[in-house]
């Protein structure tokens, strides 16, 4: 019964989070309940279940690397983290990889290349800049990159060399830079800041900017890559290539793993810089070559392209009947619309008890970040019970 675990849970576990849902099993696009409801899960573990709940390529890998090797120290080459790095090189146009156990670890491990980079190339430069309405962690590094006050206040002093500027603002980025500025950390989609996606003219921008001042473009990936809006990577979209790319979430299918990757020019970490227990181990990335693979062979960045105007076409006829909602937008299967009140917790509440999981990002806006692999019919059973839940507000 979930109600003896919802206590149990507010008894042994620290106040992060608010929850009383207690999950037990998942299948594709659907999960389960302790009490036997079932969800429609468009949550995906915030754009990380990309294949869904218990895809069979995924659980074989894990199952079959388990009997393997569960762990061995970075100290050895492992396989599983060789072939992970070379489908990721493929992929990226060349980028070596360095991995980790979180979207948090790799822009941490980002900071520190281009920290490097700033101290080896540009004069002793350490700063980063990112930008407003961003997010990008919660280590306190990773905290002092986030563009959002409401994360940041609780733990000041943050660590030093991170400002704001403001999105899409190329301007205000080139009167920021400094001789101190070592690199620029964007999302060209942002996430949890509300799905807004950058434009081509400002990331082509950024990116002759970095290039004429020397500094280090790092692309955060950790939500919008993994092909969920319709490209590998988000900024294909935008016709540039990063210095630095990092992932997690959704690189090994729902197993902890975190990727940094690095173009040649920045690829300059040496023996000693930068290590970690657990990060590139081998059940992680059996799992991400896994999921790598069925991305590939499925032929899913299509399908993602397909199923996102699908669900955007869908949202747009809903929104001609609900004048609450309204900015709808995103790209693949990366959307959201806002609400005319700040009323995203109730939508959530009433789409829960319908048997639908949606996500916010902030108090007026729905996300929705489901399963690649999500169909035309789950999204029209999605649709149908977020039109419900919308009736009954
Ligand atoms: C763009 C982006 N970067 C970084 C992170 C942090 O990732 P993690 O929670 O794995 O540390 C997130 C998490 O939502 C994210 O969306």
């Amino acid at each position: 019964m979930s109600a003896d675990w919802v206590e149990r849970e507010h008894k042994y576990y620290q106040s992060t989070f608010k929850r009383n849902l207690v999950m037990t099993r998942g299948e594709g696009v659907r999960v389960w309940d302790a009490d036997g409801k079932v969800y429609l899960d468009l949550v995906a573990g915030i754009a990380t279940n990309v294949l869904g709940h218990a895809h069979p390529a995924v659980v074989k890998a894990i199952c079959d690397q388990a009997q393997q090797l569960v762990h061995v120290s970075n100290l050895y080459i492992n396989q599983r983290q060789v072939e992970l790095a070379e489908l990721l090189y493929n992929v990226s146009g060349g980028m070596r990889a360095f991995f980790s156990n979180s979207g948090a670890e790799a822009n941490e491990g980002a900071i520190k290349l281009a920290r490097k980079y700033g101290r080896v190339n540009r004069g002793g430069a350490y700063g980063i800049i990112s930008m407003e309405r961003s997010f990008h962690g919660r280590t306190l590094a990773t905290t002092a990159a986030t563009g959002q006050k409401k994360y940041q206040d609780t733990w000041l002093p943050l660590p030093d060399g991170f400002r704001q500027v403001p999105f899409n603002d190329l301007d205000a980025l080139k009167a920021a830079t400094t001789e101190k500025t070592a690199g620029v950390l964007i999302e060209a989609v942002q996430g949890e800041g509300g799905i807004y996606p950058a434009s081509s003219a400002y990331m082509q921008g950024l990116r002759s900017w970095c290039d004429e001042q020397n500094l280090i473009l790092i692309c955060d990936e950790v939500q919008a890559g993994m092909g969920r809006t319709g490209k590998f990577f988000s900024w294909e979209h935008m016709g540039i290539r990063p210095d630095i790319v990092t992932m997690a979430k959704g690189l090994a299918g729902g197993v902890p793993i975190g990727a940094m990757l690095a173009a040649p020019r920045a690829d300059i970490f040496e023996p000693g810089d930068h290590g970690t227990t657990f990060g590139g181990n081998p059940i992680a990335c059996a799992a991400g070559v896994a999921t790598m693979r069925t991305i590939h062979d499925k032929d899913l960045l299509n399908h993602v392209t397909q199923m996102g105007a699908y669900l955007d076409s869908k949202l747009r006829d809903l929104a001609t009947k609900y004048p609450i909602m309204s900015g709808m937008r995103g790209i693949g299967l990366m959307r959201a619309f806002d609400l005319a009140e700040p009323r995203a917790q109730d939508v959530m509440d009433r789409a829960l008890e319908r048997g639908l999981l949606i996500t916010n990002a902030g108090p007026s806006t729905i996300r929705f970040v489901p399963p690649l692999i999500i169909t035309n019919a789950e999204i029209d059973e999605a649709v149908e019970k977020l039109d419900a839940s919308l009736a009954a507000m």
